[in-house]
């Protein structure tokens, strides 16, 4: 394995060809054994990021909250909840990755806050037309007595988005009650989330995740448009949508970006933007954020075709917009992408969740090859990745959760007619015996299932041909190799993706064997056949001849 050359933490670019690992704490590692995850678990097992080999670690919420969705409902943006640590902790955290020339990306939630946070609560307490309601979007309601909400707009995860006060008025919640959506045409609220963002970075934070980045500025112009659904398909793609991506957002990050620039080096961000298809990176303009997840990607089946359109229109647009590309394939909102590929092209992935992951039955086998095969496309790709945590396991989703143990609000919010993202943050297998997998010493605050022991990090660290050993290899190569902002895609048979970077390239075989083109091999997700014959779902990295 080549030696891993040294991170410069003060390298202002790092963040445009870093691999960031995405932990989601309450999942990730339990310290004292409560059956949630911890800062204490981090700390544990930064030894283990090291070696897995990532750029940076992106923290999803680990603020005060009352988890009514997961974290994603920050009661204060300025400290750590007391199940999951203290800022010393953090702090700690930070120096610790730090010191292993691991980066540190938090998530920043400015389109709500939790209705704990002391503004709401003092919003809820002060009478209409205050200043303190000013910082939210409270409305009367429409009919006779104020008896109808403001407006017909229905909340993402079911039922409507307005909530009564006792008063008689209501406040909007694009998500869930307990996330009161934020006013951003109030300087106020502009004013204190530039603050947090120089509250983390004077912590020596490296980055900020942005939440429903494309949610910020909403036409609040009374009367209030009607806007019967979500659905990401019916976004107006001209900047003018009523809630979505309007062209005003922009100037909000062209703010955030001034306040990252007074750091040095320049403090990084990326946008978790659902836009129309080209508008997704204009988030990413260098005088906003510098990325965006590429999430049109996560949305296509494990088809050659599908994956070569939707990369290049990714880097035809990040180019447009000046920006590098920023790739995904799983989150902890997302079916873990070793199940994907393991079920028929055209399930509907909410259906095959309700029926307890029975119909239609996934083919582990096959998923596992060709989420191996897409992680090596991936990170083969000009620009940055993101991985999320279990994914260099192989770990695939877990279907079966019962009703009872979800924790996600969705499932009660549509009536039980969805059963929400709970599936992907089950916590991790660290070990194949012992309590709670080695998460921690107590249980799991997810139920884990009895097959998780198969993908044991431990087991997997000691085989040469295990997913972990996989991932630990490429990120080991793709630290070592030349990379620059430019791939060749020549085309070949359609089954094929080949990328060449300077010097070398990935070919990705879908669904069909393939013939290798010459050159060292330097890394298969798959081994290859006699006549270097690439098997059907996988990936080889091949050094170009001299
Ligand atoms: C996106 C987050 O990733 C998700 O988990 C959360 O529910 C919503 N934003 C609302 O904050
Ligand atoms: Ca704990």
């Amino acid at each position: 394995m080549p030696d891993q050359p040294v991170r410069d933490l003060t390298d202002p670019d790092w963040w445009r060809s870093a691999v960031v690992y995405q932990v989601y704490p309450r999942s990730f590692a339990d310290g004292n054994g409560d059956g949630i995850g911890d800062l204490a678990g981090l700390l544990d097992r930064v030894p283990y990021l090291a070696a897995l080999g990532v750029d940076a670690v992106w923290l999803s919420p680990f603020y005060p909250s009352a988890l009514a969705d997961g974290g994603y409902d920050v009661d204060d943006y300025r400290d750590v909840d007391p199940r999951i640590g203290t800022l010393d902790q953090f702090d700690r955290v930070v120096a610790a990755l730090h010191a292993e020339r691991i980066r540190v990306v938090v998530d920043i939630v400015p389109n709500h806050s939790g209705s704990g946070h002391v503004w709401f609560q003092a919003a809820l307490a002060a009478a209409p037309g205050s200043v303190e309601r000013a910082r939210y979007v409270f409305r009367d309601g429409l009919g006779a007595d104020g008896e109808l909400p403001p407006a017909d707009w229905q909340s993402h995860f079911g039922g409507p988005a307005w909530t009564r006060v006792p008063d008689g008025q209501w406040y909007l919640h694009l998500f869930a009650p307990e996330q009161p959506d934020f006013d951003w045409s109030n300087p106020e609220v502009r004013e204190e989330f530039h603050d947090v963002l120089r509250f983390w970075s004077d912590r020596g934070v490296d980055g900020f995740r942005v939440d429903v980045a494309h949610g910020l500025a909403k036409d609040l112009s009374e009367p209030l448009a009607s806007y019967p659904a979500i659905s990401r398909d019916a976004v107006r793609s001209d900047g003018t949508d009523v809630l979505f991506d309007r062209d005003e957002v922009h100037e909000i990050f062209r703010g955030w970006r001034r306040v990252l620039n007074e750091y040095d080096p320049p403090r990084a961000a990326v946008a978790e933007a659902w836009a129309p298809e080209g508008r997704l990176a204009l988030y990413a303009r260098p005088d906003e954020l510098g990325q965006t997840f590429e999430f049109d990607l996560v949305q296509e089946p494990w088809d050659a075709d599908r994956f070569r359109v939707r990369i290049l229109d990714a880097l035809d647009f990040a180019r447009r917009a000046g920006a590098s590309t920023t790739w995904v394939l799983s989150n902890h909102d997302l079916v873990r992408h070793a199940s994907r590929y393991g079920l028929p092209d055209d399930v509907d992935l909410g259906a095959w969740l309700m029926s307890d992951g029975a119909e239609p039955a996934e083919d582990r086998e096959a998923g596992l090859r060709r989420a191996r095969a897409a992680a090596l496309l991936l990170l083969a790709l000009p620009g940055s990745a993101y991985l999320y945590q279990g994914e260099e396991l192989g770990l695939p989703e877990v279907a079966d959760l019962p009703f009872s143990a979800l924790e996600d609000p969705v499932h009660v919010r549509t009536g039980g007619r969805r059963k929400g993202r709970d599936g992907s943050r089950v916590p991790l297998p660290w070990t194949a015996d012992g309590p709670s997998f080695g998460f921690g010493a107590g249980g799991a605050h997810l139920p884990q299932p009895g097959w998780f022991a198969r993908y044991a990090a431990e087991d997997q660290a000691g085989d040469p041909h295990s997913t972990l050993s996989l991932y630990r290899g490429a990120l080991a190569l793709r630290a070592s190799l030349p990379v620059d902002f430019t791939a060749e895609f020549p085309a070949g048979p359609s089954h094929v993706v080949e990328v060449v970077r300077p010097g070398w390239r990935s070919v990705t075989a879908f669904r069909e064997p393939a013939a290798l083109p010459e050159g060292e091999v330097l890394l298969s997700s798959a081994p290859i056949g006699p006549d270097r014959r690439l098997p059907a779902d996988a990936t080889a990295w091949l050094r170009d001849p001299a």
